[in-house]
């Protein structure tokens, strides 16, 4: 089944050159996922197409007002779709939500411009997301972000045991890896790499992400029983 993403923003062509290279674009190509990108514009109001206004209460800056969004959910929103705002007080987005948004049909992206979103916008949408704890000038390359992690777990993607053997998925980071050759500035490969002990390989690289996952990553592992 294809996925079908519509991204509403300010600014497309943050996203249609990125979305149509490597693996985004191989998975346009062959029909896995249908992405859309809207300008978020085309609801705009009046001769100008205005999609934000000076806030309430006074301060910097220009608020994106709710109209514009309504009108474009209203004309993209389906019984089957989950529409999701980007924005750095929403939930972190992390590889469960992604595994969550592979499973399903139509995924609605809403990316904000300027400093900030009417607050009645928030209950137009089903989720709201923030890639981490900074702030971007824009949701485009946050949904660049879901877009890419989502897209990828699309069955036949790319090659199945990349997926499932992956860092997150496991919840551990990622084991060492090495290719030729086998010595570069003085530094060899582990030789259990190279014994051709396809248990013994096995057990090394999961003692090795979960070493490696104590030492850089302690947040990930469940708690000490
Ligand atoms: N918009 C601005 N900052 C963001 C973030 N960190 N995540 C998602 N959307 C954003």
């Amino acid at each position: 089944m294809t996925l079908q993403v519509d991204v509403v923003c300010l600014f497309p062509g943050m996203l249609e050159g990125p979305l149509s290279e490597s693996i985004p674009g191989r998975i346009r190509e062959r029909g896995l996922a249908d992405i859309r990108i809207h300008d978020l514009r085309k609801w705009g109001l009046g001769r100008h197409r205005s999609v934000d206004d000076t806030p309430y209460g006074g301060g910097a800056g220009m608020v994106l007002r709710p109209e514009p969004v309504a009108a474009a959910l209203d004309a993209l929103r389906r019984p089957d779709s989950m529409a999701i705002l980007l924005d750095p007080g929403g939930e972190v987005f992390r590889q469960a939500r992604a595994e969550d948004l592979a499973t399903r049909s139509h995924l609605i992206l809403v990316c904000p411009r300027y400093e900030g979103v009417d607050e009645r916008i928030r209950d137009l949408v089903d989720l709201e997301l923030s890639i981490g704890d900074y702030v971007l000038s824009g949701g485009e390359p946050a949904a660049l972000v879901v877009i890419d992690a989502v897209t990828r777990l699309l069955p036949g993607a790319i090659d199945d045991a990349s997926t499932v053997e992956e860092s997150f998925s496991a919840g551990l980071l990622e084991y060492p890896q090495y290719t030729r050759p086998a010595e570069f500035r003085g530094q060899g490969v582990p030789d259990v790499l190279v014994s051709g002990h396809h248990e013994a390989v096995r057990r090394w690289r999961r003692e090795a992400a979960v070493e490696r996952t104590r030492r850089r990553r302690p947040d990930l592992l469940p708690p000490e029983a």
